[in-house]
């Protein structure tokens, strides 16, 4: 499976203090230097955390794919046209939500999103919709002209850390079906949302149907975790007078 690095989260420690550190785009050149197949980012309407200079700078500087996830609105979309990442997730947003809640509702909105979804793809970029592991959802993606689908496996992810384990099988199951029907309908199939080094094993199982996962807030976490010490480290050589 592939993976795509959502650097999000590196932004929302810097946007903590409006500073310039940590540079999501410094994180996605290590990102790619350490092997990953894809940067993921989120420019959201609010911009709580990725701004539109670091999507520029991302698109500039990574040479492997960048995967911009969206909200499918007129002001997004002519970003989207300008920098042209290679590919566009729609995903829904609402503002007093903490992250993305749940998949986009392609199905009660087929004719606004074929509409939208045109002169992206006319542009050469690849789109994906972010939805529930849903027949109709599925169904409805293929109508509207997607090229792929991302499975959100956030109830997976919720079930399993909850230790409700009989109930994060069965989201697995339905994230295999809607996996599998998309595969048969042509669509690439992508998932993620909430996954952690943990709970992702269970996903492996879907390798043969899923081909990419796209993970942020647990690689950011971990990072700050497996860094600190190094950091608490150079910050005392610095006060000793041993680091300049
Ligand atoms: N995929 C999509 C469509 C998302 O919206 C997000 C969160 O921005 C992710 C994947 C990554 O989720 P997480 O940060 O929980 O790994």
């Amino acid at each position: 499976m592939r993976l795509g690095v959502n650097v999000d989260h590196v932004a929302t420690v810097r946007q903590a203090r409006r500073t310039f550190e940590p540079s999501p785009v410094f994180a996605a050149l290590i990102a790619q230097q350490a092997g990953a197949d894809q940067i993921t980012l989120h420019l959201r309407e609010d911009r709580r955390h990725i701004q539109d200079r670091d999507l520029e700078l991302i698109k500039e500087l990574v040479k492997i794919p960048v995967n911009l996830e969206m909200a499918p609105t007129e002001e997004m979309r002519s970003i989207a046209l300008r920098v042209r990442p290679d590919r566009v997730t729609l995903v829904p947003e609402r503002r007093e939500e903490i992250t993305t809640e749940g998949g986009l509702d392609v199905a009660s909105s087929k004719e606004k999103l074929k509409e939208f979804i045109k002169p992206i793809k006319e542009a050469g970029i690849e789109v994906s919709l972010f939805i529930d592991p849903e027949e109709e959802q599925v169904r409805a993606s293929k109508e509207v002209g997607a090229d792929a689908v991302e499975l959100h496996t956030g109830n997976y992810a919720n079930f399993w850390n909850e230790h409700r384990f009989g109930e994060a099988e069965e989201e697995l199951r339905r994230i295999e079906r809607a996996g599998r029907l998309a595969r048969d309908l042509g669509l690439k199939v992508y998932a993620g949302h909430g996954l952690t080094y943990h709970n992702v094993k269970g996903i492996l199982r879907l390798r043969d149907v899923i081909e990419e996962l796209n993970i942020g807030h647990s690689i950011v976490a971990n990072a700050v975790i497996f860094g600190f010490e190094r950091a608490v480290r150079e910050m005392i050589e610095i006060l000793k007078g041993e680091k300049s």
